[in-house]
């Protein structure tokens, strides 16, 4: 009788080379920044308003003003990886304020942004498509 145990293995290794290729960090060619637009309403638009200006139907309750979220552009242009490290929000120390830290809530894919002194942040991919939402409405 042969042994049929071999094949099942060779078999096995392609869905083991694409089960740690899909772990791997998105790269950004893979951003669905319409999917970013549906997550901000759902989750952010509340305090930070539907079009992100900071003018949510929460601002009412709150003591923080939510940031309007249309002016992040500074002399180097949009911060990707600092706002996408401020909205995750896990490797913060301290996390003062009443935003919710969202890394835990949007955990689904890891994807990795780089901040400006090329540091790595990482992130998932739902706040990655958030970042690049945003990076649409800014005046
Ligand atoms: C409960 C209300 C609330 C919700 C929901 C909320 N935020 Fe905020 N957010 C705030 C407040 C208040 C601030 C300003 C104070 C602070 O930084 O904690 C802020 C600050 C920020 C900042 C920092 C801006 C800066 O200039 O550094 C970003 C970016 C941001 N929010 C994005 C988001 C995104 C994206 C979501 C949804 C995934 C979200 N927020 C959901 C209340 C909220």
């Amino acid at each position: 009788m042969p042994r049929p145990a071999v094949r099942p293995v060779l078999n096995a290794i392609p869905i083991a080379a694409a089960l740690a290729l899909s772990a791997l960090p998105a790269r950004a060619d893979t951003v669905d920044v319409a999917n970013g637009a549906a997550l901000f309403q759902a989750h952010c638009a509340a305090c930070h308003g539907a079009g992100a200006m900071g003018d949510g139907p929460m601002t009412e309750i709150l003591e923080i003003v939510p940031a309007d979220l249309t002016q992040l552009n500074d002399s180097q242009g949009f911060p990707a990886g600092e706002i996408a490290r401020a909205i995750d929000g896990r490797d913060m120390i301290a996390h003062g304020g009443p935003m919710p830290v969202f890394g835990r809530i949007l955990e689904d894919q890891s994807a990795v942004l780089d901040a400006r002194d090329g540091s790595p942040v990482f992130t998932s991919q739902a706040v990655v498509e958030i970042v690049r939402w945003l990076e649409t409405v800014q005046r």
